[in-house]
């Protein structure tokens, strides 16, 4: 990219994105005990889902197999942390965000697992000698199994014991952090896991997606009141998926179904939620086009998952979520699957230039947090889907950088100025 007239303050937090359970390896949780239990049927099921990909010849084998859907030792990351923060560091990045797993901290109701803490202290203290600021999330997707066999996010009575696990998280680790996101897509969790069935518990029913929706934000307002109650250096939000929505054409369908589509999948948890917010958590993957009553994508740059590529379409989500909430701003995550890393980087260079437009337009953005550092467990997919900055070799837990990688720490270092 012709980087002359870009420029990124000096503070600008550039980085990367993980969740425990996509990484670490060596879980015991709500979504451990369900791959195993459906490890066969989703490897049964997938040509069904995916055999009309364009990535399908290359992913087949793996897409088949029962393994590909169990997270296990996933990429080790666990005992590899130090190493992997050092590719951050050889990748120019200065921020890196990771999940907190909760039934490692807790594995049985009100049992503290001391060692789990002390992990996570050196994990942060790891992180602190390199100079690369934490971005700390306390729930994404995955659950301690006793708190789901209570009902988790279903039940309103269940908000309390994850009101526990955060202050016990805040009052021991708190003094290495800063940026906090407390839920990783409140809105996502509960259409996947209550409306599609797609994710553990798979239970269908509108009542539930809706109590786990209202539940999620209950304990995100309970938690951030007590964060920045302990103090006020502490930054709070979740991270939302938000999409673009705009209408196809003219017709007065198109347009008033695109405003009720943008209001009830991107803006109902924000406007719920936003009072407890520092800042806005983004997570951005993709665009929605609407005609009539139908989501159709121009489809003509798909990902290895089939997802329309607009990256630039950041912009307009950036300039509206300013617009309308008036916080600051952090992409939380924005990335593709791409195993070839035939796009990775021509969607960075579309990103950033997106970025800088968007701040030109007065938008507080505080940093990007590309989706992911390394290959993962792409949660109901298993590990085919490639996301990472880094590939691995999950035989020999190899880890490789990728080019498109490169040219992003080379962008990072070229347009930080003072
Ligand atoms: C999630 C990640 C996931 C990514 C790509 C987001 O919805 O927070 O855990 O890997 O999207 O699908």
């Amino acid at each position: 990219m012709s980087q002359s007239n870009i420029r990124f303050p000096k503070k600008f937090m550039w980085g990367a994105s993980t969740s425990a359970h996509q990484v670490e390896g060596g879980q015991h949780n709500q979504w451990t005990v369900w791959e195993l239990d459906n490890a066969k049927s989703l490897a049964a099921r997938a040509p069904y889902h995916y055999e009309d990909l364009d990535s399908w010849s290359r992913v087949r084998e793996q897409a088949t197999t029962p393994s590909n859907y169990v997270s296990g030792r996933a990429v080790d990351h666990y005992n590899r942390y130090a190493d992997d923060f050092d590719l951050l560091t050889q990748l120019n990045l200065n921020t890196f965000r990771f999940s907190i797993e909760w039934s490692r901290v807790e594995p049985e109701q009100g049992k503290w697992d001391a060692a789990a803490i002390e992990h996570y202290r050196d994990y942060l203290k790891a992180l602190e000698a390199r100079n690369i600021t934490p971005v700390v999330t306390l729930f994404h997707f995955t659950l301690p199994v006793w708190f789901s066999e209570l009902g988790g996010f279903e039940k309103r009575r269940n908000v309390k014991y994850f009101q526990n696990y955060v202050e016990k998280i805040i009052t021991e680790l708190g003094q290495h952090m800063k940026y906090i996101v407390t839920i990783n897509e409140p809105e996502v969790y509960a259409a996947q896991s209550y409306h599609e069935g797609n994710w553990p518990p798979q239970r269908r029913s509108r009542w539930l997606t809706w109590r786990v929706l209202e539940n999620q934000i209950a304990a995100h307002a309970q938690a951030s009141r007590f964060i920045r109650t302990k103090s006020r250096k502490y930054q709070v939000s979740m991270a939302y998926s938000v999409s673009h929505v705009y209408a196809g054409d003219d017709a007065l369908l198109s347009r008033w179904y695109a405003r009720v589509f943008d209001e009830l999948a991107n803006h109902y948890v924000l406007r719920r939620s936003m009072r407890h917010n520092t800042y806005i958590g983004l997570n951005y993957y993709f665009s929605d086009r609407i005609y009539g009553y139908r989501v159709h994508n121009p489809n003509d740059e798909l990902s290895d998952l089939g997802w329309d590529m607009q990256p630039q379409d950041i912009r307009y989500v950036l300039e509206d979520l300013s617009d309308r909430y008036n916080k600051p701003i952090l992409i939380t995550e924005n990335g593709l699957a791409d195993a070839e890393d035939e796009s990775r980087q021509w969607w960075l260079t579309e990103t950033i230039r997106a970025m800088h437009r968007a701040r030109e337009n007065g938008v507080n953005l505080l940093g990007y947090l590309h989706w992911s550092l390394l290959d993962n467990f792409e949660w109901d997919k298993g590990f085919w889907p490639k996301f990472g900055l880094v590939s691995v070799n999950r035989n020999t837990q190899e880890r490789t950088i990728r080019p498109s990688a490169r040219g992003y720490a080379r962008v990072v270092s070229s347009v930080t100025k003072e």
